[in-house]
């Protein structure tokens, strides 16, 4: 889709009137104004300026144009808000359709690739009766599903998919590229059970395969297809293709932590349900969910691994106005799958028996330490504590509630439980609580507001610092809204903080991804990583 398209569109619409359509906005000056959809703003904190062609949140630091508004706003693809758009502006996509990206063609024939390689497994799954022993009675998966999820299975020998894709005219620098290949480029996949990664409209994208025959040592249990061009682990949420009906029609969220629970729970009726992969949920899986609902239900295991992810997912929730509960009956089973296989009710049952996140995850620690012990009692206090805090600090409502069940439980004043100081996080590093954070994508508000100052303004930074780049109409509204009134030395002394802050703000990050995957290399018991790691971590620290 090219930008002689877009330009079309922009062109015949005015962005108040689309705006105008999900937002109640009154004249202010040159732009109009409104209250933020995303945030709980008492005043009207959302900006469209008609000028300029584009919109700012104030309160979520969003911002953008028609496009990224309505896609937002509809927790749709680009390319669907293009659709949406291209139809109220009258414009005719197919007349833009010429491609002008080579990037788009390499993309096409890797989805071509995929969705040919999709098929094969799907063929060689119905031909071979042992393997359809494993799908349909060992797991049992009935043909609908197996339909649905398009399961297959990739041969055991040779090099079976490689040399059929070969035949059918694809290069091998196309086939490494589709992350269909191992480093010799031979099958990446062999003998397994495939699961195709989606795209949210159905396409193809990559793969996870199940190893069948568990006598094969020195293997992991599953594969994946590497990040590619197409695939990104950190942004992918399995099932959603499948899902997003339901999640509409039903306004709630499963998050679960396999894929094979995914298959299982759309089996059981329970269409709601996706995967992030493993347990990792990042900023974007929470964000994309938001888009379409904010009642968010976890269904991890109970194990730590679940709980850290939790904790994780606590701590950016109350950022993004998410209602998050955790689903954790699982009548003694392992996983939704297990459930699910006992009785499918039971796992109907379970998604409609949540609670509240912070609720859970109080009372998993409450019973881990001994309250009657005074080490007992100050370490869940400080923990306690340390959750808490992770709750906006507007929510005053929310916050009390768990202050007071907390202060309850101690026998102490609620007074004293909200006076009580502790660090931000946890020191200690085997139970980091981080968070990965998109480093290449996400600009933060400091770093907007300086380039607003340092664009807009008279500023002269003592150091320089490189910034991300951003639209030059957005910054120009930002600083109009914010500084435009601003003397000289004031623009000044607030680029200093803000440039200070966006440093700070960068190790921090930098911290956070560490840990994250000092976490991950704990959890895979690679210690030579680990240490690593640690290393680096000191350094790190020794720099702030
Ligand atoms: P589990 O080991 O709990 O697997 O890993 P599972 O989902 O219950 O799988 P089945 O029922 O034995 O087939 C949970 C998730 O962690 C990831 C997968 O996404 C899996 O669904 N995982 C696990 C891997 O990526 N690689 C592995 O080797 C194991
Ligand atoms: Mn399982």
């Amino acid at each position: 889709m090219n930008d002689a398209a877009k330009e079309e569109i922009r062109e015949r619409l005015a962005i108040e009137d689309v705006i105008g359509q999900y937002i109640d906005l009154k004249r202010a000056g040159r732009n109009f104004k409104g209250h933020s959809p995303w945030g709980t703003d008492r005043t009207p904190s959302f900006m469209v300026s008609p000028e300029k062609g584009i919109w700012h949140d104030f309160s979520s630091n969003k911002g953008g144009d028609i496009f990224t508004f309505v896609m937002e706003m509809e927790g749709i693809t680009f390319r669907e808000a293009m659709e949406k758009l291209a139809q109220q502006a009258g414009v005719e996509l197919k007349k833009y359709s010429g491609s002008d990206k080579a990037i788009a063609a390499r993309k096409q024939r890797l989805y071509e690739a995929l969705e040919l390689s999709t098929k094969y497994f799907q063929t060689c799954l119905i031909r071979n009766k042992e393997v359809c022993k494993y799908v349909f009675y060992q797991r049992h998966l009935n043909r609908g599903t197996v339909e649905t999820f398009r399961v297959g299975y990739a041969p055991m020998s040779g090099n079976a998919l490689t040399n059929f894709l070969k035949k059918r005219g694809f290069t091998a620098k196309e086939l490494e590229d589709a992350g269909l290949v191992n480093r010799f480029g031979g099958d990446l996949f062999k003998g397994r059970m495939m699961i195709p990664l989606m795209d949210q409209g159905g396409r193809v994208i990559g793969f996870t395969g199940r190893i069948i025959d568990s006598s094969i040592k020195d293997t992991p249990k599953y594969l994946n297809t590497p990040e590619t061009i197409l695939y990104n682990k950190g942004r992918h949420i399995f099932g959603l293709s499948q899902a997003r009906e339901a999640i509409r029609r039903s306004e709630f969220v499963v998050v679960v932590e396999g894929n094979m629970d995914v298959i299982s729970s759309h089996q059981a009726g329970v269409r709601e349900a996706v995967a992030t992969a493993g347990t990792a949920m990042t900023e974007n899986h929470l964000k994309a969910f938001s888009r379409m609902t904010n009642d968010i239900r976890l269904a991890y295991d109970g194990d730590e691994a679940g709980v850290r992810a939790a904790e994780r997912a606590i701590s950016m929730a109350s950022k993004f106005g998410i209602y998050l509960s955790v689903i954790d009956d699982y009548h003694g089973c392992k996983d939704a799958d297990e459930l699910i296989q006992k009785d499918p009710k039971l796992w109907q049952e379970a998604v409609q028996n949540y609670r509240p996140a912070m609720e859970w995850i109080l009372e998993k620690y409450e019973g881990q330490y001994d309250l009657k012990t005074e080490k007992g009692f100050q370490e869940y206090a400080k923990i306690a504590k340390q959750l808490i805090d992770q709750i906006d600090e507007n929510d005053t409502v929310l916050r009390e509630k768990y202050e007071r069940m907390v202060s309850k439980r101690l026998g102490i004043s609620l007074e004293a439980f909200r006076a009580k100081k502790v660090k931000k996080e946890p020191k200690r590093l085997k139970k980091a609580v981080g968070v990965v954070k998109n480093t290449t994508s996400e600009i933060s508000r400091a770093e907007k507001n300086l380039a607003a100052l340092m664009q807009c303004g008279k500023v002269n930074l003592s150091e320089e610092i490189e910034l991300p780049k951003m639209d030059k109409n957005e910054l120009e509204l930002i600083f109009e809204e914010q500084y435009g009134t601003w003397s000289a030395g004031e623009q000044q002394r607030e680029a200093e903080i803000l440039r200070q802050k966006v440093e700070s703000e960068r190790l921090e990050m930098k911290r956070k991804e560490l840990e994250e995957r000092i976490r991950e290399a704990e959890e895979n018991h690679d210690e030579e990583l680990e240490n690593q790691l640690l290393a680096e971590m000191n350094e790190l620290i020794r720099k702030k």
